[in-house]
């Protein structure tokens, strides 16, 4: 089974409109010189405010082959819900992908289960689709309670979700000791893990949806370490923070994951 693999480039809240403008200027010159042909799937998830900038940078560069993500959304269509963004506006965006569930959503803004449910439910029905983000703590990790949090929240966040539209969703397993730590998870356990999701995805939509499913891997990326990932049999493409703020490291992660294109 081939699934084509995928570098996003998580930029959290970096970036205003013009530093938007000059990293994609970046990643355009960094990837002139490559066949698109061989290369993963190419993601940046910018801020909200850039995602206009964005847009319209990659469409006059060509660069349509990048595409774009949000970082966050609201699953409610419309209403009195300051600060938030509906799937709606979004779409506004053409965007492709919109990540949900991130661990620092979860843990600095009260994101639940429930919330990225609804939130999953509302990506597909507005034509885009979930980037679904799981994973443990250090202290779940010592306490030997990783896989079944990971198989909690993987659960709770597929629930309803028919067969055919999980096969098209992403996840991202991000241990959250190696988010922006610099310490990457060993890349068999990180596979272990993966592998654990992959069957977790089969037991409740079948096995159509568990080998299309994409499933990433996040956590201090870094162009040294993306190939021994990629070289993993489940590990479909990574989620990557600090390393996709600079286009030349973002675009040597997307290079390391190309070996894997053709397989
Ligand atoms: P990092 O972040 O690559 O900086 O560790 C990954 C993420 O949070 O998605």
């Amino acid at each position: 089974m081939s699934r084509k693999p995928i570098i996003a480039g998580n930029w959290k809240m970096h970036n205003n409109c013009n530093q938007t403008v000059e990293l994609i200027e970046g990643l355009k010159n960094e990837l002139k010189s490559k066949d698109m042909s061989n290369l993963p799937e190419v993601v940046i998830a910018p801020v909200f405010t850039s995602l206009y900038v964005a847009r319209e940078e990659l469409d006059k560069c060509g660069c349509q082959k990048i595409k774009l993500a949000a970082q966050n959304c609201y699953y409610e269509p419309k209403g009195a819900f300051t600060g938030e963004i509906s799937l709606d506006m979004l779409k506004d965006f053409n965007l492709t992908y919109v990540i949900i569930g991130h661990s620092e959503r979860r843990q600095y803004f009260g994101e639940t289960d429930e919330m990225i449910n609804k939130k999953a439910h509302a990506i597909l029905e507005n034509g885009m689709l979930p980037i679904i983000c799981c994973g443990e703590t250090l202290e779940q990790r010592e306490q030997g309670v990783t896989d079944s949090h990971i198989q909690n929240q993987i659960t709770k966040a597929l629930e309803g979700i028919s067969n055919e539209d999980c096969a098209k969703c992403i996840i991202a397993y991000e241990p959250i000791w190696a988010i922006g730590t610099g310490k990457t998870c060993d890349s068999n356990e990180a596979n272990r893990v993966i592998k654990m999701i992959r069957n977790t995805v089969k037991a409740l939509k079948g096995e159509m949806a568990a080998n299309s499913i994409r499933i990433l891997y996040g956590g201090s990326v870094k162009p040294e370490t993306i190939e021994e990932q990629m070289a993993q049999s489940d590990i479909d493409g990574a989620l990557v923070g600090g390393a996709s703020l600079k286009a030349e490291s973002f675009v040597k992660i997307v290079e390391g994951a190309s070996s894997k294109v053709m397989a």
